[in-house]
Parts: structure tokens; sequence; C-alpha cells
């Protein structure tokens, strides 16, 4: 007789690394213990997958939980950030390190660290935040437990990390081996054109103030000093066409992301209908770069798809244009939005997985986690692919309670999150209590 199995996940349409086989999974001690797994045998937990999808546990490789160990913001904290995420089918995510005080230093990572194996839902990874005065302590910070990487915002977001200049930025690129990650935007060409914008002026402004050529002009640079130094450079939310034309021409050192909201929403309809809901850094642009970061994931330019989950009060969303915050819900929803392109034909389940675990592991050096096969964590997210349901704000658990997909019809939910073989989610409860872990990174 062969030893039980914890858990086996029965019949399912398995989304393999070599293709899509109808098998059964067998789990024990929170790993994946075989596949094609036989009907004779024994588990303590059966899942009956028929008719459903088993992917490898999503990953969302880009969320700002706010939270910096004390659930004290008012829009978002890493126990309902972290819920939300298992409520969206997302087994992990990182996230980012402009919280209030910022993530920069060896004392803020070790209260997140503490904090997070006590109250987060699901497995989480963390960004160390880039100033000009930490430069030299990020070689070591990159490697501890549970950094994902290291962030630099070289255009100003929310909060006040920034590192703009090029010495500093190549400074930082000298000083350790992981990829860097990188918010682009020029910083200085954002501050020049500030005035020619008022307050009060249109939503759609925003994509004015911070143009096309704010993003590709920092890009360039970024790319020029990663040429130079030969460190591996990630582009975080890339949303102009122009840029993922010239990244192409730089896979030896760069990798990049493009966001759910810039491949789903569009302008000038995302300001007139969502108002100051619509604002997010980088903005929302033209039909002309939805395409292109479409037709980029169609070719591979893509490594990885981030919700750049970031909440705000409703209050500071609905404040006049330049004052409303930046910024958007989406861990929650973007899973049940993702799906509902494979349904439209936009990119097929395969690519979707691709974007969402191989991508992730290949971009951040993710270990044992993001590849349905033996060994590796057993992570899945199970979905139906023909269910149909509306998106709505009375479903979001991230306090500030919005969504700037509410009303929004999909085909395909995400109906069970089971994180290291124990199910954290099923048709929208959460089960049992937080049993978050650091995701383990190489390097
Ligand atoms: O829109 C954005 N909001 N872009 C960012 O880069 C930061 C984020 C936030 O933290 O609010
Ligand atoms: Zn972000």
């Amino acid at each position: 007789m062969p030893a039980p199995y914890d858990l086996i996940i029965r019949n399912g349409t398995c989304v393999l690394p070599w293709g899509t086989e109808q098998t059964s999974v067998g789990v024990r001690d929170g790993r994946i213990a075989a596949l094609g797994v036989g009907s004779d045998a024994e588990a303590t937990e059966t899942i009956d997958a028929t008719g459903l999808h088993v992917l490898p546990g999503l990953i969302d490789p880009h969320v700002h939980l706010r939270d910096p160990g004390n659930a004290s913001n008012p829009a978002e904290t890493m126990p309902t950030g972290t819920r939300a995420a298992v409520l969206g089918g997302i087994v992990a995510v990182f996230d980012m390190p402009n919280t209030k005080p910022p993530l920069v230093d060896a004392a803020g990572l070790a209260v997140k660290q503490d904090y997070a194996e006590r109250v987060a839902w699901c497995d989480i990874g963390f960004y160390v935040g880039a100033t000009k005065g930490n430069i030299p302590d990020l070689a070591s910070l990159e490697t501890e437990r549970g950094v994902c990487a290291i962030k630099v915002f070289a255009g100003s977001s929310t909060g006040d990390l920034l590192v703009d200049d090029d010495d500093s930025i190549e400074r930082i690129m000298r000083g350790g081996h992981r990829r860097v990650a990188y918010h682009s935007e020029d910083e200085s060409r954002l501050q020049a054109r500030k005035s020619r914008f008022h307050c009060g002026d249109p939503y759609a402004s925003h994509m004015e103030w911070r143009d096309e050529e704010t993003a590709f002009l920092c890009t360039r640079r970024l790319m020029a000093l990663a040429r130079r130094t030969g460190r591996a450079a990630h582009i975080l939310h890339v949303s102009t066409a122009q840029e993922l034309a010239y990244l192409k021409d730089f896979r030896d050192v760069a990798t990049c992301e493009v966001l759910l909201n810039h491949l789903t929403q569009v302008a000038p309809d995302c300001y007139e209908r969502l108002g100051g809901y619509g604002v997010m850094n980088p903005p929302i642009r033209g039909e002309r770069h939805r395409e292109a970061a479409w037709a980029a994931v169609r070719d591979g330019t893509v490594d990885c798809i981030g919700s750049d989950h970031a909440p705000h009060p409703r209050e500071a969303k609905e404040k006049p244009w330049p004052e409303c915050h930046s910024g958007l819900t989406g861990v929650q929803t973007l899973v049940p939005v993702m799906l509902d392109h494979v349904n439209a034909g936009r990119l097929s389940l395969g690519r979707m997985v691709d974007l969402m675990c191989a991508g992730p592991a290949r971009v951040y050096g993710v270990l044992g986690k993001g590849r349905l096969a033996a060994g590796y964590d057993a992570d899945f997210t199970l979905v139906d692919l023909r269910r149909r349901r509306r998106i709505e704000e009375s479903w979001i658990v991230s306090p500030c309670g919005w969504t700037p997909f509410a009303g929004r019809e999909v085909t395909g939910w995400p109906v069970a999150t089971i994180i290291r073989g124990r199910t954290v989610m099923r048709e929208d409860e959460v089960l049992g209590v937080p049993r978050g872990r650091l995701v383990a990174f190489a390097g």
C-alpha cells in the first residue's frame, strides 16, 4: 500500500509546465508529492475538481498593502490585503515598501517579517525601498529572508521614496547582485511640466502631465545604466508602446511587468467614467498603448502581470485633480478580470499562468513555488472558467471598499485557493486562521 496523501485534487484539468492534462494531484506535507495519482490512492482529504481548471497558485508580484506592521492604515492592512488576495485566488503577494514609515532598513524589515508570519493569509515577499541614504546597505538587505527585490522609485509617486539621479542609480546597480525593480518615470520631466497644469483640471490631465516621454525617457536612462553596469533590471508597470518596443532590445538585462489596469482600461473613457478612481501612476493611456501591451503579452515581451493594488480612501480619490491620490485597488479582482480576458480570447490560459507563476519565479528567483511539479509547494488556484459573475463592491474586503471594476460582468472565477496544501478559500469563504509564510528567493 502506498502511503496515503494529505490531499488529493481529483480529475481537474491541470495546467502543467509542459501542457494541460486531466489528472489527479497528490499532496503530502504541504508539497506536491505526485501527479497522475491513481483512483485507488487514499487521502485524508479529497477535492473533486471535475469541470475545474487546476492552476499552480497564482502570484501577484505588485501590491501595496500599506501596513508597516501595525494595521494602522484606514485604506488597507496586511490582514485585509492578504485576505483580499486569497479571496481573489492569489497564493502569494510581493509587497511594496512605500509604507508609513517606508521599509528601507533591517529594523523595518524585521518588524514586517515577524508581523507577516502572524497575520498574513497568503504567502508574502517584500520589496526594500532604495533611498539616497541606504545605498551601502542594499546589497545585504536584498538577500534577507522574504525580500523579493530592491525597489527604486526613479520618479516620485505615493510616499517620499525617490532616487532620481543617474549617479545614485548607478551606485545602486553596482552595489548588489539580484534584479532591481524600478518605477520608471523621469522625475525632472515630471517637475518641469507640473506648472502647466492647475488644480481642478480634468482628471485626464494626469496622463498629459505624466506623459509618454516621461516614462520612456526614464526607461532609456535605466537601460543605459543597466547595460553599463550589467545589473539586471525589472521595469514595473510599463505603460507605453514606446517602452515595450524599446525593451525588446534589452532582454540581456531587462524583464518587465504590465498591469491589468493598463490592459483593461483606456483613456479618455477611464477618466470620464471613474474620475479620480481612474488615476494611477504611471497613468492609464490611450488605446494605442493598450493595444501595444496586449501585443507585448502575446509576443512574450512581458514577463509578469501585476495588479499594483494600491488602496486609498474614497475621500482621497474624490478630491479634484491633482490632489486626488494615485492608485487603484486590484489584488482581489486580478484573477477574475484576467480569466475574463482568457475567455474573450485575448490570451491563453497557459500564457496567463506563465505571466502569474513562471514569470514571477524567473524575475525574482522564487524558490519552490509557481509550478505544478513534484516537490514544489502545494499551491493551487482552482478556477471555474465558465462561471459568470458581476464584480460587486460588497465583495471587496479592503477597508477602502471600492474597485475600479465595480459592476463589471466577467466569465471565469477563482473558486478555491490552496496554499502549501491548506485550503484557505473555498467559494468566497476564507477558512482557518492566517498561516502565511515568507516566500523564499534565490541568491
Ligand atoms: O498609482 C500608484 N499608486 N502608483 C504608484 O507607483 C504607487 C501607488 C501607491 O502606493 O499609491
Ligand atoms: Zn505600485
